[in-house]
């Protein structure tokens, strides 16, 4: 009789229930598994054997057959050691027990305990989507996984306890959720407060970190461009349950999950350095990934020194940005990762770093400058909602010993514009004003007159693209939200516009 046994495969940030069949029959001893298995997956046979023998269970003689359904899905990494394990100890009638509602993942080492995997959080909240009611998993996945109620969650740390558990001999107990992860915004030792001057980068930064829209900070060296935007973490708002699980599987997939934390309860913020490769930013490889772009999801992805991102990067990234999702295509069809980000981007002029500055000398020759600037191609500029200039900051600024506003200041006003918006958006995919989409467009930004008449004007004057237009009409929504006025006004819509001017001094467009 053919014995089965319940495993999990993830499919992006989802997972789907993968039945594992084992079948022992006479004739000359193998052992194959069938169902569209990758390398890892193979190998699972020896360290099934190993661990078998290690642990004092019979290894049956004859010819074992493991099919993994549905066929036609690849099943990838060492996670379906345990449920083939449990299968041929059931089919061999080594161990007695009802494993119906049971769902089994983990890597077995040859010695027989069992180790860490990744992507335990998604197959854990789609096992209780699926049905099942409980699920066996690796110890040192036990956090992730006991985040989700309504399924009972075991960890298990070899494959022996587990037998004793399931025949009855001894119990494990079930994981329980761990609440003393709270930390949200302790811990930094940087502060807007140290910043001094800025007043345009930091209203700006405010919007963006308000309604999770993209912006590019230009300027000559030193002016504090990365020194302003290694403080967004410190005013970036609250994450909501749902934005918190979204994030968490994507850390959950690529292994990323920090020790002691269950969740991911702070925004992300990831700087890839410019030399990182186009397929670590978007994701993607032979056993897919999620890239920067998707580990920042919910958060920020800050690229410092944009220029010096390859084109190749800044192509890949132009839909995803529109989509808020990365399509990773493969040998075995496609699979995306959510990647709702706000991208802040800084850069300087020109490669001396001064072109267009009142007091210092530009040494590039036009031609240099215009190459520099082209280096972000027209399409990229145009999915940024907010250009802003960081001049060097004044003497008298700089030489202030009063403290500029803190951040835990600037983030309550954050909170605040997110909380209406997370308010205003309930019951909808989206989060936030970056993410309004077309069809919600005219509904939720709704003008008065004289802000209408200033955008027509500004339309037609600076031949703005339908994209740009969008853009301002999400800004000026988010810029409203941080005054709590519902109805867009005429300030709101300028302040907007007036972000989204800077290409032309640079670019001309
Ligand atoms: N507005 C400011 N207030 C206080 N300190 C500042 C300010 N601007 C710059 N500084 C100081 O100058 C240093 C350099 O700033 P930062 O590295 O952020 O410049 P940058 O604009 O990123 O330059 P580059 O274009 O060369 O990368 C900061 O570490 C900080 O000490
Ligand atoms: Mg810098
Ligand atoms: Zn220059």
């Amino acid at each position: 009789m053919v014995q089965r046994c319940f495993g999990m495969a993830l499919a992006g940030i989802d997972a789907f229930p993968v039945i594992i069949e084992a079948d022992i029959t006479t004739g000359l001893p193998s052992f194959d598994i069938v169902g569209l298995p990758d390398a890892a997956v193979k190998e699972s046979r020896d360290r099934v054997r190993s661990a078998m023998r290690n642990c004092g269970f019979e290894y049956p003689v004859g010819k074992i057959t493991i099919n993994l359904a549905p066929a036609d899905v690849k099943k990838e990494g060492p996670l379906y050691d345990l449920p083939i394990l449990i299968a041929i100890l059931k089919r061999t009638g080594q161990l007695h027990a009802n494993i119906d509602d049971s769902v089994f993942i983990g890597e077995i080492s040859l010695s027989g305990s069992v180790r860490a995997v990744n992507g335990v959080l998604p197959m854990t909240i789609d096992a209780l989507n699926a049905g099942y009611k409980r699920i066996f998993i690796p110890q040192d996945n036990a956090r992730e996984a006991a985040v989700v109620q309504g399924i009972e969650v075991y960890p298990v740390d070899n494959i022996k306890t587990l037998c004793d558990h399931l025949s009855g001999r001894s119990a494990i107990i079930p994981a329980s959720p761990d609440n003393t992860y709270t930390d949200n915004t302790a811990g930094y030792t940087v502060d807007f407060s140290q910043v001094m001057g800025q007043y345009d980068a930091k209203r700006a930064i405010e919007i963006a970190a308000a309604g999770s829209h993209n912006i590019l900070l230009i300027g000559p060296p030193g002016s504090g461009k990365s020194m302003l935007a290694q403080r967004v973490p410190t005013i970036l708002p609250d994450m909501t349950f749902e934005e918190t699980i979204e994030t968490t599987k994507i850390y959950s997939i690529a292994g990323l999950l920090p020790e002691g934390s269950p969740l991911i309860t702070k925004r992300p913020f990831r700087s890839p350095h410019h030399s990182a490769s186009p397929m670590g930013i978007t994701g993607g490889g032979r056993t897919p990934k999620p890239g920067e772009i998707s580990l920042a999801n919910n958060g920020v992805l800050f690229l410092d020194e944009l220029p010096e991102f390859s084109k190749f990067t800044m192509e890949a990234l132009r839909q995803p940005l529109e989509d808020g999702k990365v399509t990773i295509s493969r040998v075995s069809g496609t699979l995306t990762y959510p990647c709702n980000i706000s991208l802040i981007c800084a850069m300087n002029p020109c490669p001396c770093g001064y072109y267009g500055d009142p007091t210092k000398h530009c040494t590039c020759t036009p031609n240099a400058v215009k190459k520099y600037l082209n280096k972000i191609s027209g399409p990229l500029l145009d999915r940024i909602d907010l250009h802003v200039e960081v001049p060097a900051a004044k003497y008298d600024e700089l030489s202030s010993t009063v403290p500029a506003e803190s951040s835990a200041e600037i983030r309550k006003r954050i909170n605040a514009a997110r909380d209406i918006q997370t308010q205003r958006f309930k019951g909808t995919s989206i989060n936030c004003n970056a993410r309004i989409n077309s069809e919600m467009l005219h509904k939720v930004c709704v003008l008065d007159k004289k802000a209408d008449a200033a955008l027509k004007r500004s339309f037609d004057k600076l031949g703005l693209s339908s994209r740009a237009y969008t853009k301002i009409l999400k800004v000026a929504r988010t810029i409203a939200d941080l005054e709590g006025d519902e109805i867009i006004r005429f300030e709101h819509i300028s302040e907007a516009i007036q972000f989204r001017s800077l290409d032309r001094k640079y670019w001309n467009r």
